[in-house]
């Protein structure tokens, strides 16, 4: 590709490539000058195979081609013949007024037509500007009002991308549901200073005539200071360590706030890494992303699969015990047939039938999740080395470069970690070891 047909050169960033799961179409979204902007390829039966949408699609979706020239010969060459073709097509589309849509999508073939599909009537932000993706699964956008510029919010909820990928899988309802459901979740649930509030404003979307709004998003104040994986990374990356006090302050705070999800509003998070801690404005951290819905590998309780029962009985004195049986039935499923993700909770999820039937179950599994972000917090790894794990028995938990971390610190994050639940630390417990070291730490000075 050449310096001039790159869409960098046009001072607009290529975002994503998806296809369809009919396997005839490759989108591809770009954001610039204010705009994003979604381009299709169309695999068309009446077009030469040689055709450049075509070959793009083949590579795309690999069905068995004819012949090398009906697809291209690597990922890379495709990667390179979109974001060519569209840089091709970018001047004469940015004169079209019909740009300004919000759904639009721009067909790519030998010519360019921004004809719109009639069945796409959803629209994106009609008042909104995305400013760029955050992190995360790719819904969560920086984004200001038309209206004010200079005013920057969190947009997370279901955007135009999102549901063109969704749609045709036919997960699109699901994860309207979901979303639905997290928003309501965080609205009823008891406030906590280490968990997000709820949203400051729904944002609606309007179909091509009808008035009525549809709530396709919510919008959050921007905290300034990322979230608590990045900026381990950040730290490593200037190889810093992160304060002990703040060290100390942070494993406390993920503590309360999944102490506060589990025992004051009796539900569970089932996402706790550092990933979905933001750091605010006065450096606490805050509980994000309540979609319930699937679980982060790196930091998942071993016995979250869908291969065992559980129940809780009683054992000596007042005390109980949890315990659990491999299950051997017939296969059973309690998520939706085209939900994404290859792990055991994508198919039998056991967070929603253990808060019902046993949520103590649930609390070790957190405490767990909990014990690999403290250890993740503490020991500062490689943030990226958890990003091709698949199985959470493949992290091994060393406490190389970690002499300053107290020993008694390293031996509750190990008891956090304890392959089985039983031997693992209470959650209320863990709260209490954790208050006491940061008020150690604050009064003994042992920070470092
Ligand atoms: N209010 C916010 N302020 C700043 N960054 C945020 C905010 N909300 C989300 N983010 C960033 O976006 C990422 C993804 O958001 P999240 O709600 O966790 O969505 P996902 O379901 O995609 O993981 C977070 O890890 C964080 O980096
Ligand atoms: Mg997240």
């Amino acid at each position: 590709m050449g310096e001039h047909d790159t869409p960098e050169a046009l001072g607009v960033q290529s975002e994503w490539i998806w296809g369809n799961d009919l396997e005839t179409i490759v989108f591809a979204q770009v954001f610039g000058h204010g705009k994003t902007l979604i381009f299709r390829f169309t695999l068309d039966s009446k077009q030469q195979p040689q055709s450049l949408t075509t070959r793009i699609v083949n590579c795309y979706h690999d069905p068995t081609v004819d012949s090398a020239s009906a697809t291209l010969p690597d990922r890379p060459s495709m990667r390179t013949a979109i974001w060519s073709a569209i840089a091709a097509v970018w001047a004469k589309c940015s004169e079209q007024p019909a740009i300004k849509d919000p759904d639009v999508i721009i067909d790519v073939y030998d010519t360019v037509s921004t004809d719109l599909p009639s069945r796409i009537t959803h629209g994106g932000l009609t008042s909104l500007t995305r400013l760029g993706q955050l992190g995360g699964r790719g819904c969560t956008t920086l984004v200001h009002p038309v209206s004010n510029p200079e005013s920057q919010f969190v947009f997370k909820g279901i955007d135009f991308r999102t549901f063109l990928n969704l749609y045709e899988s036919g997960h699109i309802k699901e994860e309207v549901k979901i979303y639905y459901r997290s928003v309501e979740l965080v609205s009823s649930m008891p406030p906590h200073p280490n968990i997000m509030a709820p949203a400051n404003a729904l944002v609606t979307i309007c179909k091509t005539g009808d008035d009525r709004p549809v709530v396709c998003g919510t919008l959050h104040a921007l905290l300034p200071n990322g979230n608590l994986g990045d900026h381990i990374e950040k730290n490593n990356d200037s190889g810093e360590q992160i304060p002990l006090s703040c060290k100390a302050l942070w494993c406390y705070q993920m503590a309360a706030a999944i102490a506060h999800t589990h025992f004051v509003a009796h539900t569970y998070h089932m996402d706790v890494k550092p990933g979905n801690f933001l750091v605010d404005a006065d450096h606490n951290l805050v509980l994000i992303d309540w979609e319930q819905s699937d679980a982060p590998i790196s930091t998942a309780a071993p016995e979250i699969d869908d291969t065992w029962d559980v129940e809780e009985i009683p054992a000596e004195g007042l005390t109980t015990t949890l315990r659990y049986t491999k299950y051997t039935g017939p296969e059973r499923r309690n998520m939706p047939e085209n939900t994404p993700g290859n792990s055991g909770w994508n198919v039998w999820n056991v967070f929603p039938v253990w808060n019902d039937q046993c949520p103590k179950a649930l609390e070790l599994a957190e405490v767990f999740s909990l014990g690999r972000s403290m250890w993740m917090l503490l020991r500062q790894p490689d943030m990226n080395a958890f990003e091709d794990i698949t199985r959470t028995t493949e992290v091994v938990e060393d406490w190389a470069s970690s002499d300053d971390i107290p020993a008694h610190w390293k031996k509750v994050v190990q008891d956090c970690l304890k392959h089985s639940p039983n031997e693992r630390i209470s959650l209320r417990e863990l709260v209490k070891f954790r208050d006491s070291a940061r008020h150690e730490v604050k009064t003994n000075g042992l920070s470092s």
